[in-house]
């Protein structure tokens, strides 16, 4: 609970800044690179104490982006010296703890290490996707606010909300992309918990960090969809846009041309939003043994949900 408590003392200190400063960015980087955050396997055997689903790791690559994957059970040490070399962060999808584990754990030093960044104009972008944003509203609530819903297995379209519109995430998504996200079912989603817009109405916290861009319902419950941070480069998507264009698995991955549109302009607004970070490496060999390109995914579809996967 020690990590809880530095977390709520840090949120105080957010409460006291009355406006925090993103700078216009006139400085670019074009050769981004971003943390994939692994997690634990579900059974480990020898070699396989942790993963990385490759199609995050493609995801990024498409945009423009290359990935360091982040390892669980490190060091404080270790991720503060990471966070200053890299240019952001992604916690992907998955099936860990949202409390306990090593990803949880890792999330969050690498969220407070962000908001403690942003709030120095040192820009430094997290994207959370399904697991990874149900950890997002943990880390900024500090409570478990999820309930069960009935969407392991369907591609569904946006609802978006008003304040979509002039959303950073949405504004450069060519129109046709909206019309079709909005109308067709577009965007995976394949959990079992969400964030029902009824308990993040009741979180003060959510709803003071986060401006929902789109919501969903299983039919019976509305549960929230898209968020991004009011006042930090903070975005989640209880859907998942890498696996349109990436994943083969499961009938219900869309791989419409649209729906590979969508896969592209999420990657590449996540990405854009990583040029702003200037942070690096402290030389290129630290960079070149950080990088994925160290090691090789195995093909694994026959038996997962995932084409490949990277084990660490
Ligand atoms: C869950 O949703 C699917 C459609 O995605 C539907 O066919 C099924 O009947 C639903 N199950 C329940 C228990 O509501
Ligand atoms: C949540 O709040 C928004 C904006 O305040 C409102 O439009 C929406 O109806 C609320 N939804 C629920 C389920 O309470």
């Amino acid at each position: 609970m020690k990590r809880l408590y530095g977390a709520a003392c840090f949120l105080f200190l957010l409460q006291t800044v009355s406006s925090v400063v993103v700078p216009a960015g006139v400085k670019r980087n074009d050769s981004p690179v971003i943390g994939v955050l692994a997690q634990e396997v579900s059974a480990p055997t020898p070699g396989k104490n942790a993963y990385i689903a490759a199609s995050y790791v493609k995801y990024l690559e498409s945009a423009g982006a290359r990935v360091v994957p982040v390892m669980i059970k490190k060091s404080e040490e270790e991720y503060i010296k990471l966070f200053k070399s890299i240019n952001g962060i992604l916690f992907p999808g998955g099936g860990a703890s949202i409390v306990s584990s090593g990803y949880a754990k890792a999330a969050g030093i690498f969220y407070r290490l962000a908001l403690e960044a942003n709030l120095k104009g040192d820009y430094f972008p997290v994207w959370g996707t399904c697991l990874g944003f149900e950890l997002l509203t943990f880390l900024t609530s500090q409570k478990l606010l999820l309930s069960h819903t009935n969407t392991t297995g369907v591609a569904l379209p946006l609802d978006f909300t008003k304040e979509s519109k002039d959303s950073r995430m949405f504004k450069d998504f060519p129109d046709d992309l909206i019309t079709s996200l909005a109308k067709e079912p577009l965007t995976e989603n394949s959990h079992r918990w969400s964030i029902t817009t009824e308990s993040f109405n009741k979180s003060e916290k959510l709803k003071k960090f986060y401006r929902i861009l789109s919501t969903n319902t299983d039919g019976q419950k509305e549960f929230v969809s898209t968020v991004e941070a009011y006042d930090f480069p903070i975005y989640g998507t209880q859907w998942h846009p890498e696996k349109n264009a990436f994943e083969w698995t499961r009938p219900y991955i869309p791989h419409t041309p649209s729906a590979i549109k969508t896969t592209f302009y999420t990657a590449y607004f996540f990405v854009n939003e990583a040029k702003k970070s200037l942070h690096s490496f402290s030389s290129q060999e630290e960079e070149q043994k950080a990088l994925i390109y160290n090691y090789s995914p195995k093909y694994t579809g026959k038996r997962s949900s995932f084409e490949q996967i990277y084990y660490f």
